[in-house]
């Protein structure tokens, strides 16, 4: 049967989360990429309400601020007073006027509620033509929850909370999820029949059932399906429990989709990233923000990667890149940190300690060792020497260079930008450019090597070095390394 589309999805979050001790409210915190109000508006939203309801009271500035990021058309009423879940729904059904059909309730911390369960229940509140039906769930430990109580028949009879039970109702292990849906109307009006007659002399929703079935309407509940989805957070354990739960949930979704994960339990992928098949995640590997990796890549170990674009087939090791794009079949790492603006091209190569910042590296270039490059762009095929440098910053400003296509810089080249260095050019090792060096020709940059001839026996005499001398001693063990690392023009 098809589900009707609810009137309004209510989200509760007016409270002010003194357990969590924090400066920001508590809705606010954030777990896999979102926030926990995010989480929830994500899943409301995919109700297709006709309007998104937030209730704000606590620090509402910054829970507004955050929900029109999720939900820009989303309703924000104010509760002035937190005077307990049926009083926020009063202000509700106060501000809005009439809302004819489905209203569902539910609460900002609740991250792990799924769409789909919410959906389960409106189609069996629309079934069984309820004017409330309540999500419940089965705990071990019922403590802190309101106790459904049920009657001699077993349907709905009333809520309790745990603060008005007696010892027998709190020994119900079915507890009230704090989610419902509500026929619009009739919740209207009972919210203004809901008394302050309780422990804590508050208005509460959950008396919202017992006023229905007076008035001889059909309440009902429904069993969640996954008791965990129910799990709110009051405090930082939890939100470090449900943390955990949600990118398991994610992890495993992954796993099912044709991504290897070698350790989940090292692994944190957040909710808005995306992976492309038979791509491999290594260990120590936390995936942020709107980062996306192609197929057939191999993230990780020990990678952050946070709003990163990564192509096909490419590998990135011990890396922490920020705004970072790599192109497909690249290689990066070990140890590489990306800063914002970093573009590598296809099959380039950026190796071992190099911090690369607003730079454009071109396709199959080589980066390997010890360098920084900020506010670059390098051409295609270069070759950048161990221990290179680009000093971009005077004290003052910023400044940008260029390396062309195929150019070679020796190793410890400092380029003093602004500055080019040309097509198939070349810089000598150790070599502080301050003038553009013209494609084809080499720069060097440096004092000359004069060798003095004697100089140890002289002015080391009996030292080990000159017994050294004295025996013509022997094997140099690492002679000249032909080509590829530590090459140099001459
Ligand atoms: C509530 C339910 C309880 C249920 C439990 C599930 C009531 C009376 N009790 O209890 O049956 O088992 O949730 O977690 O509803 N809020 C407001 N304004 C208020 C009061 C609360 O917006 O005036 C919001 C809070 O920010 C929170 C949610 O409503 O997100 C629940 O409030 P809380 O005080 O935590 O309710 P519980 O006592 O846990
Ligand atoms: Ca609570």
């Amino acid at each position: 049967m098809s589900q009707p589309r609810p009137v309004a999805v209510i989200v509760l979050a007016a409270g002010e989360g003194t357990r969590m001790k924090s400066r920001i409210p508590k809705v606010l915190h954030a777990l896999c990429g979102r926030s926990m109000l995010g989480h929830v508006l994500a899943a409301a939203g995919e109700l297709d309400p006709q309007r998104l309801v937030v209730v704000a009271g606590h620090r509402r500035e910054e829970v507004t601020a955050e929900a029109v990021q999720y939900a820009p058309d989303v309703c924000v009423v104010v509760q002035e007073r937190q005077a307990g879940t049926g009083h926020a729904v009063r202000m509700v059904t106060e501000t809005l006027g009439d809302l004819p059909g489905v209203v569902v309730v539910t609460y900002g911390d609740m991250p792990l509620l799924r769409a789909r369960t919410l959906a389960a229940l409106i189609r069996e509140h629309y079934a069984a033509a309820n004017a409330v039906t309540v999500l419940t769930a089965r705990v071990p430990d019922p403590s802190g929850y309101g106790r459904i109580i049920r009657d001699d028949g077993g349907s709905l009879a009333e809520i309790v909370e745990e603060a008005d039970a007696t010892t027998a109702q709190r020994a119900i292990d079915e507890i009230n999820s704090g989610c419902y849906a509500f026929d619009g109307a009739l919740l209207a009006d009972a919210v203004k029949r809901v008394a302050t007659s309780n422990a804590q002399g508050q208005e509460y929703l959950t008396d919202v059932v017992a006023i229905l079935r007076g008035d001889g309407h059909p309440v009902g509940a429904v069993l969640a399906a996954d008791p965990g989805e129910i799990q709110g957070v009051n405090d930082r354990v939890q939100l470090a429990q449900v943390r955990r739960a949600y990118n398991d949930r994610l992890l495993e979704a992954w796993m099912r989709a044709g991504i290897t994960i070698v350790d989940p339990a090292s692994t944190w992928i957040d909710a808005d990233v995306t992976i492309g098949q038979d791509t491999e995640i290594g260990p120590g590997t936390q995936l942020e923000g709107r980062t996306t990796i192609g197929a057939g890549a191999t993230i990780g170990p020990g990678c952050q990667l946070r709003d990163t674009t990564v192509g096909d087939n490419a590998a990135v090791s011990h890396a922490v890149c920020v705004q970072a794009e790599i192109g497909p079949g690249a290689t990066v790492g070990p140890y590489a940190y990306l800063r914002p603006g970093t573009r590598i091209g296809p099959g380039a190569h950026i190796g071992c300690h190099v911090e690369l910042k607003n730079a454009a590296v071109g396709a199959g270039a080589k980066i390997p060792h010890l360098t920084y490059v900020g506010d670059a762009g390098i051409g295609e095929r270069a070759n950048i020497g161990a221990g290179t440098i680009v000093a971009n910053y005077d004290g003052t400003a910023k400044h940008h260079t260029t390396v062309g296509a195929h150019a070679f810089l020796g190793s410890n080249t400092v380029l003093v930008a602004p500055l080019t260095v040309g097509d198939g050019a070349y810089t000598a090792a150790g070599s502080v450019i301050t003038e553009d060096v013209p494609p084809g020709a080499i720069g060097i940059a440096r004092g000359r090597q004069h060798n003095s001839q004697g100089w140890v026996e002289r002015r080391r005499p009996g030292s080990a070095s000159a017994a050294a001398r004295a025996h013509g001693a022997g094997d140099h063990g690492d002679e000249g390394i032909e080509g590829g690392e530590g090459t140099q023009p001459r």
